[in-house]
């Protein structure tokens, strides 16, 4: 097992939880609190081994921190998961067991939803936690948060298209989607309203064939690697993390890359191979940050319309991270990192002056 001091040498504070009972395994990872609670879904997934659950928290939560801090938000980083596979091992019992942990954290740690955990689960934490967020609608939640996301990500598609082509619209450009699941749905269905092309894939055909039967004129390719190969205006990638290959970046026709999916240069340096092909890559967390406006907005009372206004900054703020990358001479990825560190540093550092 790696050493947790070792490997989280940036992070705050993280947090074993164990109750052997209902068969909770669960990791807290604060990974700052410079701006405000740490904010960040809490993942189930069947991780092999503990090893791989603690690096992946650690991540995670780190990206929070950027991508909170990118935003404009007054939260900082956290991230949680939860060891097992949802279906067999989540029960009430564990829930609620994971809810009183986290409410052992006095709100250091603000939960929501991430993959494998939903709105209706968060609301069984929420009988043990007052920190939580993503909860139904029913519980004065926000619901599905994909839908600021997709519309998120849609603003930060204009922002790149007036860097490269001196319009905002997307009209008359060819998109490239691949995933259309929750948060890819909804921003074929931007795209179709702006007058772009849409091309989508998916791996799942019930998700093509839902788009379809919603936006009949889109078109459809077999698979990812088709569609990177064909010829695109924007690639969007809305499935999985790492789809920023150097294969893909050497076969993209697109001039923009701007999409939902998190993590998607593959290893470092692809950003700088993105930049060398002249393709403009809008950071995924700046670009797919409107999920977060949205849970985060349910901590003052959920009002749809004011965390709506507050995603359409995302336009400004991508187009702030082009501007600052023509400015330094770095890659937009760079460039957003040290956007949000300067926010971490000049913010935070008020924190240090006692208030009466
Ligand atoms: N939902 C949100 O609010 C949100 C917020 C920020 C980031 N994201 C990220 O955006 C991405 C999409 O999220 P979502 O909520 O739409 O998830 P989702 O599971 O609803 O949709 C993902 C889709 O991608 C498809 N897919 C999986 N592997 C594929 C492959 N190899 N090729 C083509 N399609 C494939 C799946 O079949 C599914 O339809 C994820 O990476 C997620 O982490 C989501």
């Amino acid at each position: 097992m790696s050493d947790v001091f070792e490997l989280a040498t940036e992070h705050e504070q993280v947090v074993f939880c164990n109750d052997q009972a209902s068969g909770l395994r669960a990791i807290v990872a604060i990974h700052s609190t410079a701006l405000g609670p740490a904010l960040g879904g809490t993942r189930f997934y069947p991780y092999p081994s503990t090893d791989a659950a603690l690096h992946d928290v650690l991540n995670l939560s780190r990206g929070m921190s950027y991508k909170a801090a990118l935003a404009g938000l007054d939260l900082g980083g956290g991230k949680a998961v939860i060891i097992g596979d949802p279906h067999t091992l989540k029960s009430e019992a564990l829930l609620r067991a994971y809810g009183r942990f986290v409410e052992t954290l006095g709100g250091r740690y603000v939960t929501a939803c991430d993959v494998g955990t939903y709105s209706d689960d968060m609301d069984v934490i929420a009988r043990e936690c007052s920190h939580v967020t993503g909860r139904t609608v029913a519980h004065g939640g926000a619901g599905d948060s994909s839908v600021l996301t997709a519309y998120g990500v849609f603003q930060g598609m204009r922002a790149a298209a007036t860097a490269a082509w001196g319009t905002d619209s997307l009209a008359g450009r060819t998109v490239g989607i691949s995933g259309v699941g929750k948060v890819g749905r909804h921003l074929a269905r931007h795209l179709v309203d702006d007058g772009a092309s849409v091309v989508v894939t998916d791996v799942y055909a019930p998700a093509v064939a839902a788009l379809v039967s919603e936006l009949p004129g889109v078109a459809v390719v077999g698979s990812t690697q088709q569609l990177v190969a064909s010829q695109l205006d924007v690639y969007a990638p809305c499935a999985l993390g790492g789809a920023l290959t150097d294969d893909v970046v050497e076969t993209l026709s697109a001039r923009i890359v701007c999409g939902a999916a998190n993590n998607q240069l593959a290893h470092p340096g692809i950003e700088k191979q993105l930049a060398d092909r002249g393709i403009l890559y809008a950071p995924d967390y700046c670009v797919n940050a409107g999920g977060l406006i949205q849970v985060a907005d349910e901590l003052e009372g959920f009002s749809f319309e004011r965390a709506r206004q507050r995603a359409t900054g995302i336009f400004e703020t991508t187009k702030r991270v082009f501007e600052l990358a023509d400015a330094d001479g770095v890659p937009p990825a760079v460039a957003a990192d040290r956007l949000a560190e300067r926010r971490m540093r000049e913010v935070g550092r008020l924190r240090g002056v006692w208030v009466a």
